[in-house]
């Protein structure tokens, strides 16, 4: 069984003082957490507030998006070279809300992802069909095409340096988790698609889900076989709900 590794999605939310709050309340609730991973992706601007707050911990951060470019005239932008400068070593790639509402492409997302492995960050590479797609029985295609546009541009041995997150659209911010079941056969479509390329990669790569995971169901989502943590959105702004969700990955 894969270690697992539980990722904190804050998207736009907190302030300095909120941050300083939630980060304090959390602390005591994330002790021995051995054989755990835990990372946080608080807003951009907040990234030099929470290396310091986070910096004599084992809580990693992460951001929640990264520019597919180096560095230049690209307003707005933020390399992945200032991420790690900042002090991250996670980056979000494909996050359902930036593709729906920003426009970004698979081969956008692919630049992306192998933007932050140039950087010397773990790309976490989000994945995930809307209801209408899952209604349509095109869950697994749309997956799929998902994952071949990064697997095209950087290969499998690239692929594996990073994570991969399973977020079905209709989950997320919702409060309707995908069942278990529903999440666990995803994560064994995808582990199966890259066992195809390379086995051994496959069984090690680290499948996250994301979407509505909350204290209540956490250990049952995280018990299932080829499910090996979690990217949590609401829950996360909750020191309670967040340490029960990163204790239940200890299970
Ligand atoms: P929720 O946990 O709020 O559904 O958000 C999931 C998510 O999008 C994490 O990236």
């Amino acid at each position: 069984m894969n270690e697992k590794i539980v990722i904190a999605n804050w998207k736009m939310h907190g302030t300095r003082v909120s941050n300083h709050k939630l980060i304090n309340d959390l602390l005591p609730a994330l002790q021995g957490m051995d054989g755990v991973k835990v990372a946080i992706c608080p807003p951009m601007p907040y990234l030099a507030q929470l290396a310091d707050l986070l910096g004599d911990t084992t809580i990693a951060l992460g951001a929640q998006n990264i520019s597919e470019r180096a560095q230049g005239a690209f307003t707005g932008e933020v390399s992945g070279q200032m991420l790690a400068d900042l002090g991250c070593g996670y980056a979000l790639v494909g996050h359902s809300e930036r593709r729906s509402l920003y426009g970004e492409t698979d081969a956008q997302v692919a630049m992306k992802f192998e933007a932050a492995l140039r950087a010397g960050l773990i790309p976490v590479l989000c994945l995930g069909e809307t209801i209408y797609q899952r209604r349509a029985g095109n869950t697994n295609a749309v997956i799929g095409s998902q994952l071949k546009a990064v697997l095209e541009q950087v290969g499998i041995e690239q692929l594996a340096k990073g994570v991969i997150a399973y977020e079905p659209v209709w989950a997320i911010g919702t409060g309707e988790t995908a069942s278990p079941e529903q999440a666990q056969a995803v994560h064994q479509h995808i582990r199966h698609s890259l066992a195809a390329k390379n086995p051994r990669l496959a069984a090690r790569m680290p499948l996250l889900y994301g979407g509505s995971v909350k204290a209540e169901n956490a250990a049952q989502l995280f018990a299932q076989k080829d499910i090996d943590g979690g990217l949590i959105g609401g829950a996360s702004l909750d020191a309670d709900a967040f340490g029960t969700i990163c204790q239940a990955a200890r299970i």
